[in-house]
């Protein structure tokens, strides 16, 4: 099996075929994502609310990261492995940026970082970058950010705000980022900024002219009920189907029905 690595993706970019990347948090999931043939796999720090149930990103820190990503590393062969730094652990200086950087590459065996923001964290970025650990942008809706923003809404609809995160794009562009995840940002702001930049964009609610598109696993399998913005699309309804296999086995085990004698020893 030939490894995924940052250079294919811009390659991928190059011939215009298109990115896929989802995410994952456990050894179990990550075989199966990867088995399916994505090209990268995000250890989100999406985590803090799929896996541990927070409401926002912001609780979940650096060793419970490295813990998921250790596990993703496992059960992955041919997909990118990316890591998100977690909040707290990159934006005050950057020097910590590069520890925190550091910690995931040596501890987890992951391929890449990513981090949420432009300008304000362009040291951290540099410093990460010129370490020789490779670095994923991500602008518009950056949840690490929930508090700042109030809501979870569209970004960039004006155009101080559109202007802004297109300079962001070309800098992280300059810095040496080698791609850009763009969240919930107008589809025609979300094609513009990847007609002015040549390093891959992978888009999530941010339209068809991204260069990739990424979704959050638990919410494509339909394992989150309670959550449904017009861009995701569900490929499977998992929580029905998994509830279903649970109450039947409740109602076996209740009737006497399970284990029968081809069950048992
Ligand atoms: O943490 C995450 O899952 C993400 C993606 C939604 C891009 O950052
Ligand atoms: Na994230």
């Amino acid at each position: 099996i030939k490894r995924i690595t940052t250079e294919t993706l811009r390659k991928m970019k190059f011939d215009k075929e298109k990115i896929t990347m989802l995410t994952a948090y456990d050894f179990t999931t990550a075989k199966m994502v990867d088995a399916g043939g994505v090209d990268a796999i995000l250890v989100g720090d999406s985590a803090s609310n799929v896996m541990a149930g927070h409401e926002t990103t912001l609780p979940i820190t650096l060793d419970q990261m490295i813990y998921h990503a250790q596990c993703v590393v496992r059960g992955v062969e041919k997909a990118l492995v990316v890591v998100d730094l977690p909040f707290g652990s990159y934006q005050s200086d950057s020097h910590k940026a590069l520890e925190s950087a550091v910690r995931i590459m040596k501890e987890s065996g992951a391929h890449a970082i990513k981090l949420e923001g432009g300008v304000e964290v362009e040291k951290s970025i540099k410093k990460i970058v010129n370490a020789g650990i490779p670095v994923m942008g991500h602008l518009g809706l950056t949840p690490q950010s929930i508090y700042q923003f109030g809501t979870y809404k569209v970004r960039a609809k004006d155009d101080e705000e559109a202007e802004k995160l297109l300079s962001d794009a070309k800098l992280l562009e300059e810095l040496g980022c080698f791609a850009l995840v763009l969240e919930k940002i107008p589809a025609h702001l979300a094609k513009k900024v990847s007609e002015s930049i040549t390093i891959p964009t992978i888009g999530i609610g941010a339209g068809a002219d991204c260069d990739g598109q990424v979704l959050v696993y638990h919410d494509m399998v339909g394992m989150n009920q309670g959550f449904s913005p017009k861009f995701l699309r569900r490929y499977l309804d998992l929580y029905t189907e998994i509830t279903g296999a649970v109450s039947q086995y409740v109602k076996d085990v209740k009737d006497q029905n399970f284990p029968n004698e081809k069950e048992s020893y």
